[in-house]
């Protein structure tokens, strides 16, 4: 990946990256209904986005968004209970899919209390079942990532790497990241390839390096698992605040 071939944004930590991301998300949501009649989008765990979780909630947001035609999905779990404060449904249930019109079956959650591997067959069963048939996955219109300071992305982490990636739209993974759960579900590039738009949403000074050398060294996809994320025809917008962007 290289600066060029992907579109990036920079903006203020003051609100002004959340909203902007809200409003490109809705953009991206009435355009897909206007023109197919439905949005998939894919949601990300990690703290960045709680903040436009929030934000999509709020009635002025909510009113613009077609909630009743979007199905939800997400890029990666912890394999906790849906009540864990670690499960990346659980956040999104909490400030957002609960105060939203969206249809309860639309939404289509890894089943973290499943062990890992149960877990990442039921969902590539699921994925599968919304394919309609034709298809081993939906095509996502929009995934929303986040990337951690090892430049891993979803769950997707550097020395992590693993054969299955390449023919198995969801997989488990073992990894300590933080203090987080370190049993995981994780759609695959696979998948995540076949999207038609990405959106990278970055925040923090910690992550200005990583950012940088993602962007603009030559790729070294082992050491940065995002750099596997290169959508086959779709678009990748990066989404950074100035601490992020700071070193390009
Ligand atoms: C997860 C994620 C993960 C996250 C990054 C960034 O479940 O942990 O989906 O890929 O996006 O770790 O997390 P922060 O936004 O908290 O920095």
């Amino acid at each position: 990946m290289n600066a060029l071939s992907a579109e990036i944004h920079i903006l203020d930590d003051d609100g002004s990256l959340d909203r902007f991301t809200v409003n490109m998300i809705t953009s991206i949501a009435r355009e897909a209904v206007a023109e197919r009649g439905v949005f998939h989008l894919v949601l990300s765990g990690g703290g960045t986005p709680s903040p436009v979780y929030d934000l999509m909630s709020q009635p002025d947001y909510q009113e613009r968004f077609p909630w009743s035609q979007t199905h939800v999905y997400w890029g990666d779990e912890r394999n906790v209970p849906a009540e864990d404060p670690g499960s990346n449904y659980g956040q999104a249930h909490k400030l957002l899919l609960d105060k939203v019109p969206v249809q309860q079956l639309h939404i289509h959650r890894i089943k973290g209390e499943l062990p890992p591997m149960e877990a990442a067959a039921d969902y590539r069963w699921q994925l599968q079942e919304l394919g309609m048939g034709e298809r081993l996955w939906p095509i996502f219109d929009l995934v929303l990532l986040g990337m951690g300071d090892d430049g891993h992305t979803a769950s997707l982490f550097p020395g992590k790497s693993n054969a299955l990636e390449d023919t198995s739209a969801v997989i488990s993974v073992q990894a300590e990241y933080e203090e987080r759960p370190a049993n995981r579900v994780t759609l695959t590039p696979l998948v995540l390839n076949d999207a038609r738009i990405i959106i990278f949403l970055v925040k923090g000074g910690r992550k200005a390096n990583t950012v940088a050398s993602v962007l603009k060294t030559p790729e070294d996809k082992k050491r940065w698992p995002v750099q596997r994320i290169k959508p086959v025809a779709g678009r990748v917008l990066w989404l950074l605040d100035i601490a992020a962007a700071g070193r390009l």
